[in-house]
């Protein structure tokens, strides 16, 4: 440890601690430009410096590590004016532009120039004007208002790993941009609107729409993937204005991925803001009462077991519940939150959840990825890979379809013979695998839809033991989910009760019309031209395929829209927070559900969203248990696994539920991103 003063204050930090991090755990602001915690230090805007007893000159504090016995002024006389001559270098050329710039408000240099700046300009020179660039569809630019700072030029080439922006020119020509004509193509790319620290790089889609002083505020999770990242949700006059991260280091650091940000406009098309019935083959307007009677009439005339309830993958904990009460009310033991027709060994949760946590990657020093795709299933998890990859140590390796990662990985093949062959020791993965300390295994969503799905999981345990993946101190088995609900819906028990049908079984019954009532809850994703007769209940936000093929409609919530559980692919229970009110007659979902089961003679015990919760968490406890692990799918002979080529999850990034398909935005990111993507890359 180093002990050191600062302001006359004595402060004792870690060797290597800079002296801007030694200011922050004073609580004392150090104003920067160039500086962000999750990117390299250039040290180049000069903002930062502070006054060092015995140093000639004031040194940047980003930089500069702390050293025993140093003496640190933060506000004397020679750093007042050291940043007060930055500041008067970096407003040179900088625009009077803050009556127009959407940065305002929230601007660093802003703020910076009102602390620290001068009141007064000595320059009366022509400022230099900068063309703008076209960063694609979602990133606005006003380059004549770039300061310089590199950020959004090292958050490309180190956190997203596609290194699209660079300095072009030099001295005070230089400029900031990207490839000519050619759109940001990463996933990741919406973040530089928050890390450009001027209003250089601003929200299009946003564009003029509102000033940050307008909006509210709400913390709330995102439900675009299993990631559950945590984002602030910004709103005006009951309506989304936009979506930006919250910072939480075990799962989504400072990032969310474009889909998380920009597909929040598709929350205003679309929308199912009223029940329908529908009559003489179509649609039709309705009441509550008026659809609540029309499922009552068909419920009546049936046995308990022809009807069947299907949980989509936005689904939250709460409606799910309810929803399986209801069910258990009524009768019927078929139920699933499983639309994809996954199969797991639901006995344990160690079986379908992260168990070494999003965080935990940065221990791993060998990853094997098993069909997936992190980059596009969970982007902010293909950032963490990447992350571990770049400090050095950790091989990569793939079975299944080649892809460009962002990081070199080794591709081991693209069919399961490939598990067979890290099993006998017959690749060069193997020895890796064998050599490491820390070894880890990632299996995608897709592993457990596919025919051979138990075989693989059996397959995928064996590999691990064989490997020393799980220890008392170290699982690196994980499953990563693509479904926001996934992890909730296995914990609460939405799947099949006692002699009940899972999801093919149910859709099986469907098509053969032996199946009377299916309810959907949000499950869009199935194939809805062989349902047959059945009488759909579609129960959703978005007017999509399930609505589209339904009887009765039950207008709900979007997950901006209510106070609901949602669990992460690594078992970390999170809330939405309720940021706007769903639209005209829609409601909360679980609210529904209670409503309905009154209606029908069946009337649920809960009243109030407390007492819901308080009767979900007592019944399943696993919901407020930490990751323990719990042992599963003992080592056994995998059966015959099948020669079918792992095939991607996802086809289009941009548009893959109710929500992005739509979202306008989404549309023109899949128009104009899309053929710009590279095509796979392997080690
Ligand atoms: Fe004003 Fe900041 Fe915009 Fe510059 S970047 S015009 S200082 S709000
Ligand atoms: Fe910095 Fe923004 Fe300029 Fe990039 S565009 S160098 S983040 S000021
Ligand atoms: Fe230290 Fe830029 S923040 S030099």
């Amino acid at each position: 440890m180093i002990k050191l003063t600062i302001n006359g204050t004595e402060v004792e930090v870690e060797a290597g601690t800079t002296i801007l991090q030694a200011c922050e755990s004073l609580g004392i602001e150090i104003p920067r430009f160039c500086y962000h915690d999750k990117l390299s230090a250039p040290a180049s805007c000069r903002m930062c410096l502070v006054e060092v007893e015995k140093m000639p000159k004031p040194v940047p504090s980003c930089t500069q590590p702390c050293a025993e016995g140093m003496a640190v002024y933060t506000d004397s006389l020679i750093v007042q004016d050291a940043r007060k001559g930055v500041m008067e270098l970096l407003l040179i050329n900088h625009p009077l532009d803050c009556p127009v710039c959407d940065q305002g408000g929230e601007c660093d240099l802003q703020d910076f120039s009102m602390q620290y700046g001068s009141d007064r300009s000595r320059y009366s020179d022509e400022k230099r004007i900068v063309a703008d660039k076209n960063l694609g569809p979602l990133i606005k630019t006003s380059m004549t208002r770039c300061i310089h700072c590199t950020r959004c030029i090292r958050f490309l080439d180190e956190i997203a790993g596609e290194p699209e922006m660079g300095g072009f020119f030099r001295g005070e020509h230089l400029e900031i941009t990207n490839e000519p004509d050619a759109p940001l193509t990463s996933e990741l790319s919406g973040n530089l609107i928050d890390i450009c620290p001027v209003g250089a790089l601003t929200d299009k889609p946003n564009a003029f729409r509102a000033r940050s002083w307008e909006l509210l505020g709400t913390d709330s999770i995102d439900v675009f993937d299993a990631v559950g990242c945590n984002i602030r949700i910004d709103s005006r006059d009951n309506e989304v204005m936009r979506i930006v991260p919250r910072q939480n280091d075990d799962i989504n650091e400072r990032w969310i991925s474009d889909k998380a940000r920009f597909a929040c406009d598709g929350l205003k098309y679309q929308r199912l803001d009223r029940p329908y019935v529908r009559k003489d083959g179509r649609l039709q307007f309705a009441t509550w009462e008026e659809a609540f009677a029309a499922i009552e009439n068909r419920i009546k005339q049936i046995a308990p077991e022809q009807i069947a309830a299907l949980a989509g993958d936005m689904a939250d904990c709460e409606s799910m519940f309810a929803l399986k009460l209801l069910m258990k009310a009524i009768g019927s033991p078929h139920i699933d939150c499983r639309q994809d027709g996954a199969e797991y060994d639901i006995s344990s949760r160690s079986a379908y959840i992260m168990n070494s946590g999003i965080s935990g990657i940065e221990k791993a020093d060998a990853i094997l990825l098993v069909g997936t795709n992190p980059r596009h299933e969970a982007a902010i998890v293909n950032a963490r890979i990447r992350k571990r990859w770049l400090k050095g140590g950790a091989r990569i390796g793939l079975i299944g379809a080649a892809t460009d990662l962002n990081y070199p990985y080794r591709h081991i093949g693209d069919s399961p013979s490939s598990l067979r062959k890290l099993l006998n020791g017959d690749h060069e993965f193997a020895q890796i695998l064998s050599a490491a300390k820390n070894p880890m295994v990632i299996v995608g969503a897709s592993v457990f839809t596919r025919s051979d799905a138990m075989d693989l999981q059996i397959a995928i345990r064996n590999i691990a033991d064989k490997f020393n993946m799980i220890r008392p101190d170290w699982n690196g088995l994980n499953t990563l989910q693509l479904a926001a609900s996934r992890v909730g819906g296995l914990d609460i028990g939405f799947i099949p009760q006692a002699y009940g049908m899972n999801t093919n079984a149910i859709l099986k019954s469907a098509a053969e019309d032996k199946l009377e009532i299916l309810y959907l809850l949000g499950a869009d994703e199935i194939d809805m031209s062989s349902l047959g007769k059945t009488f759909i209940i579609y129960q959703g936000h978005h007017g999509d395929k399930g609505a589209e093929r339904a009887d009765v409609i039950l207008p709900g919530a979007a997950y901006t829209e209510k106070t609901a559980t949602y669990v992460n692919t690594e078992g970390c229970v999170q809330s939405t927070e309720r940021a706007v009110s769903p639209p005209g007659e829609a409601r909360e979902d679980w609210k529904i559900i209670r409503a309905l089961s009154e209606a029908i003679g069946k009337t649920l015990p809960i009243d109030t969203l407390p007492e819901l919760r308080f009767t979900m968490f007592t019944a399943n406890p696993t919901l407020r248990k930490a990751m323990a692990f719990e042992d599963f799918l003992q080592s056994a002979k995998a059966g015959e696994l099948s020669l079918k080529k792992f095939i991607p999850a996802i086809n289009n990034f941009y548009m893959t539920d109710v929500i992005s398909r739509a979202s306008p935005t989404m549309a023109r990111c899949s128009e104009e991103i899309l053929p710009f993507i590279l095509p796979p890359e392997g080690e």
